[in-house]
């Protein structure tokens, strides 16, 4: 095993039918299992997110803003446990396929301040990496010392995580083939972005603020998946935003070949 650090984020729209509450894609996790074959004996991170499982919740409670009553109490349990379900199917999944997966819930690693990680607790996270087992973890409902909870996304702990454990390299899995001009569901003209870099990422932050206005997703959409990379980014760590739901793309991507995708590219160097 090398010792070079890969984080993986499978987005929640690549496992579940974002539109239909608990709809879990099976076929397309299975896939995307048998792609990650590359990495079985790596040193490996998993991060998986909420799609129609965490998101609907979040919002039936408002969870977005924080603990303001009683009822959102209920609100919290509901999230942790749906996410908790998914990260379980996902999870029994990997085994079968013999992965040395760990499930790691994120509400007892983490501690967050107005929605920004504050505080970890890295060390089971750590040993188990050294062990060889790959910890799959996910976006959940996390404790907020300020407004009593919020909602982690799966972005954040990639960039968290790759960051603190200086990974080599993060791959983010969306359903779209990575950043583009406008929004590609919506505009058959939209261009895909191969290179993201110092000079333009400002100019596409600004086109994805006005164009993410993705209601079924509390953390930000697009929008809030670049936020979180330029930090990644700037740490000199590659980056990749690839689509998973084309076949081929996470196995090539993993053996380093080239496909349409968005790459974070001449950021700083480690
Ligand atoms: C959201 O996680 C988790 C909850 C709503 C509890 P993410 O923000 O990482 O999920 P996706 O990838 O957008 O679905």
């Amino acid at each position: 095993m090398n010792n070079k650090l890969t984080i993986i984020k499978i987005g929640g729209s690549v496992i579940t039918d974002k539109h239909t509450p608990f709809s879990v894609d099976l076929n397309a996790i299975k896939s995307i299992i048998g792609e990650m074959k590359p990495v079985k004996e790596e040193k490996t991170i998993i991060v998986h997110g909420g799609g129609s499982f965490g998101h609907p919740v979040a919002i039936k409670y408002m969870l977005s803003n924080g603990l303001k009553n009683r009822e959102q109490v209920k609100g919290v349990v509901e999230t942790s446990q749906a996410m908790l379900s998914l990260n379980k199917i996902i999870v029994d999944m990997f085994i079968q396929e013999d992965f040395p997966v760990i499930s790691c819930s994120p509400h007892n690693i983490f501690i967050t301040r107005n929605g920004r990680i504050c505080k970890s607790f890295l060390y089971p996270l750590n040993y188990f990496l050294e062990m060889g087992l790959i910890p799959v973890l996910f976006g959940d409902v996390v404790y907020d010392t300020e407004r009593g909870v919020s909602i982690l996304s799966g972005d954040q702990i990639v960039s968290y995580l790759s960051i603190k454990l200086k990974a080599n390299r993060v791959i983010l899995g969306t359903d779209v083939d990575g950043i583009y001009s406008s929004d590609p569901k919506i505009n058959p003209e939209a261009q895909l972005i191969r290179e993201l870099n110092p000079e333009n990422y400002q100019d596409i932050l600004k086109i994805l603020k006005s164009t993410t206005k993705n209601r079924i997703d509390v953390t930000g959409g697009m929008y809030g998946k670049v936020r979180e990379l330029v930090r990644v980014a700037k740490h000199g760590i590659d980056i990749y935003i690839v689509n998973a739901r084309t076949p081929g793309n996470i196995s090539k991507i993993l053996n380093s070949s080239d496909i349409n995708c968005t790459r974070f590219k001449n950021w700083c160097k480690r």
